[in-house]
């Protein structure tokens, strides 16, 4: 059986890091494990021009702890009042990597995203023109649609269409959570690829609901039945090119988690790779995390392949002590402590701490 597993530094394709206190404490824990993220820009106020973009960007470098080998990949957040030129010119620039659509409502901090696809079609079509990715937060907002097929309502009513209207535009389905929504990538040809998180691998709604609420479960788009969480294990596992690892890792405050009214989002990043290679173990599919984590989203967005390297070792984990990679349990901020995501088993797996 095999014990350790060296693959090249993974890439993040869908990340969030925040800013201020929330970013210095949660940024060392993608950086310990990861090369790269396309780090999302939902910030309050969003990352909306390439101007905002390239100061995040200092901030999250500023942010990194010495030695780091971790580079932050930027993205903008489309509004309505997005200027075309501003976008292909930051791309072009290197200054961000792709484009991210927020239904207006989705999501947290999405208020600033689109409500009407028709007033940002001519962004689009410059985008489509220029190659720049678009990141979509698949989800319907219209409150008659259950949030169980929000997901799979959005392909049919939003993203098929937009896409017979510009067949030549980029996509990436983040964060896909259903059948229909692999399924749509899978047959979508060379122009889409979808993103899955680690936490959409282990959970169902079963997790999150069955035999009391757990709020450190919730998360947007929300966990489906049992047999989409097995359609997305299939499609990560399969090493085809079009699936790829966006962990999605989203931080919010337990105090903001824990509340009557809690935020959506599961903060992974300290055990995301641990979690892989549990699920790609136990699918007897060790030999493809590394198209999943480290090849196949580095092949969409046109980068080479991280020259740094990670080592996953089978076993308990040693080091712990060294604080360096912490297992379920709390970080603590200067806000309040912040609970990392705990599947409800022990990972095989753990990634070797080389900076203890
Ligand atoms: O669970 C989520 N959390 N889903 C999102 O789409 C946004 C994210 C966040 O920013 O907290
Ligand atoms: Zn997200």
């Amino acid at each position: 059986m095999t014990e350790r597993l060296t693959i090249p530094r993974p890439d993040d394709l869908h990340l969030h890091l925040r800013d201020g206190a929330m970013l210095a404490s949660v940024l060392p824990e993608s950086a310990r494990h990861f090369g790269r993220a396309l780090v999302m820009p939902n910030l309050v106020p969003p990352v909306v021009t390439g101007a905002d973009a390239v100061a995040y960007r200092e901030r999250i470098l500023a942010a990194l702890p010495a030695g780091a080998d971790f580079r932050p990949l930027m993205t903008l957040y489309l509004t309505e009042a997005t200027e075309a030129e501003d976008v292909v010119a930051a791309h072009a620039a290197g200054i961000v990597q792709a484009v991210k659509l927020y239904p207006a409502g989705a999501t947290t901090n999405s208020a600033s995203g689109v409500r009407d696809l028709a007033r940002v079609e001519a962004v689009l079509a410059r985008m489509t023109e220029a190659g720049v990715p678009l990141c979509i937060h698949g989800e319907v907002t219209d409150p008659e649609v259950d949030i169980f097929d929000r997901e799979a309502v959005f392909i049919e009513r939003v993203l098929e269409p937009l896409r017979r209207r510009l067949p030549g535009l980029r996509v990436v389905l983040e964060h896909v959570t259903t059948a229909e929504g692999v399924a749509y990538v899978q047959g979508g040809g060379a122009g889409i690829a979808g993103t899955i998180t680690a936490h959409h691998l282990v959970l169902n709604r079963n997790h999150l609901l069955a035999g009391g609420i757990r709020p450190h479960y919730y998360c947007l788009p929300v966990a489906k039945r049992e047999v989409h969480r097995r359609a997305l294990v299939a499609a990560a596992t399969s090493g085809a090119a079009c699936f790829f690892l966006g962990t999605d890792s989203a931080p919010h405050l337990d105090a903001a988690k824990l509340a009557p009214c809690g935020c959506a989002g599961c903060f992974t990043a300290p055990v995301a790779m641990a979690l892989l290679a549990h699920v790609f173990e136990a699918e007897g599919a060790l030999g493809r995390l590394e198209a999943f984590a480290c090849r196949n989203g580095a092949a969409f967005y046109g980068l080479p392949v991280n020259a740094g390297r990670i080592t996953l070792v089978r076993g308990a984990q040693h080091g712990a002590q060294h604080g360096a990679q912490r297992g379920p349990g709390t970080i603590a901020t200067p806000d309040g402590p912040l609970t990392v995501f705990d599947p409800g088993f022990a990972p095989l797996w753990h990634v070797e701490e080389t900076d203890a």
